[in-house]
């Protein structure tokens, strides 16, 4: 039976994703920060898909010291795996001024960006074992509307400059992207494809989020009359975790209908890329990891 870990699958498109993957005929470990929230959509997938075949694992991906203790269950769990889907994100748009993660890093980066590449190089050696290893990670059809973003390579944690949640998020998702096309290039040999999920407006449970304005209320609410649903949104992720037709698809970019897109001029440049990676692994030496 084939295995695939969703981060953030006990809510929204990772649980949507979660349930049609496991109704495809897969093992699914969704990968939850809270035990309670975990458990209960464990229980809610179960009943849904009519299966047992699915787990959940605590990792907050914002904390390295959580990562490499969900690895080690993982690990020792499960031999091989086949698809890792880095769907948990953080974008709490109330806030207005940078969160410290556990390590020390401002929350965004370290959730969105840090914590999947520390997450996918754990698992690589289980990847590897697959017949045929995915890893699908997430960026915003929003990146649209920003098509000048750079990576702050002297200030990604909006240390000397004026704290935006939006260019906080937007610059982890660009990371994301980047770090996906690199990944690509670096797993060909290894029978691994690592492919981008452009998402677009989809519905979210504004009530997750308490400290939301009413006026950011109100705007979600107009917003979410042309947003699809999570369920519609997770049959790209599905697609791109179990098609046959994608095991040798790498590097590529898709929107929610399975349609390659291109991401900014600036994330497609090698050179950017290369600086981008040896920022990040500024960070990871800093982890030691
Ligand atoms: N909804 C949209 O319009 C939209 C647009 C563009 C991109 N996206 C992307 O789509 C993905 C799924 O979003 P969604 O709409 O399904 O949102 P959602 O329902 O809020 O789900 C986000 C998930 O991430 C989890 N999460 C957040 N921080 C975490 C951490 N530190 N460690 C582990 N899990 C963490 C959340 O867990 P908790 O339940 O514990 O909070 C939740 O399960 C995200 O990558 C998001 O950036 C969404």
């Amino acid at each position: 039976m084939k295995k695939c870990i969703i981060t953030g699958g006990n809510s929204g498109i990772g649980k949507q994703a979660a349930i049609q993957i496991a109704q495809k005929g897969y093992r699914v470990i969704i990968g939850c920060r809270n035990e309670e929230r975990g458990k209960q959509a464990l229980e809610e997938i179960k009943k849904l898909t009519d299966t047992n075949d699915v787990e959940f694992v605590i990792i907050d991906m914002a904390s390295k010291n959580s990562i490499v203790k969900a690895v080690d269950e993982i690990k020792a769990r499960h031999e091989v795996l086949d698809v890792l889907i880095h769907n948990a994100a953080d974008f709490d748009i109330s806030r207005k001024k940078p969160v410290l993660s556990p390590d020390g890093i401002e929350t965004i980066w370290a959730t969105n960006h840090l914590g999947p590449v520390i997450l996918t190089a754990s698992l690589l050696p289980l990847l590897q074992k697959s017949v045929q290893g995915r890893v699908l990670t997430i960026a915003s059809k929003g990146l649209v509307m920003y098509p000048n973003l750079k990576v702050d390579l002297d200030d990604p944690e909006f240390k000397h400059r004026k704290f935006s949640v939006a260019k906080a998020y937007y610059q982890s998702k660009l990371a994301q992207i980047m770090f996906t096309y690199r990944l690509a290039e670096k797993q060909k040999e290894n029978n691994i494809t690592a492919n981008c999920i452009r998402v677009t407006n989809v519905k979210i449970d504004i009530n997750r989020y308490p400290n939301v304005s009413a006026f950011m209320k109100w705007v979600y609410k107009l917003k979410s009359k042309s947003s699809i649903s999570a369920e519609e949104m997770a049959k790209t992720y599905t697609w791109l975790a179990i098609a046959p037709e994608l095991c040798n698809v790498s590097g590529k970019y898709y929107n929610e209908k399975n349609k390659v897109v291109s991401s900014s001029k600036y994330s497609l440049d090698e050179k950017n890329i290369d600086d981008v990676m040896k920022l990040t692994h500024v960070y990871l030496d800093k982890l030691n990891c």
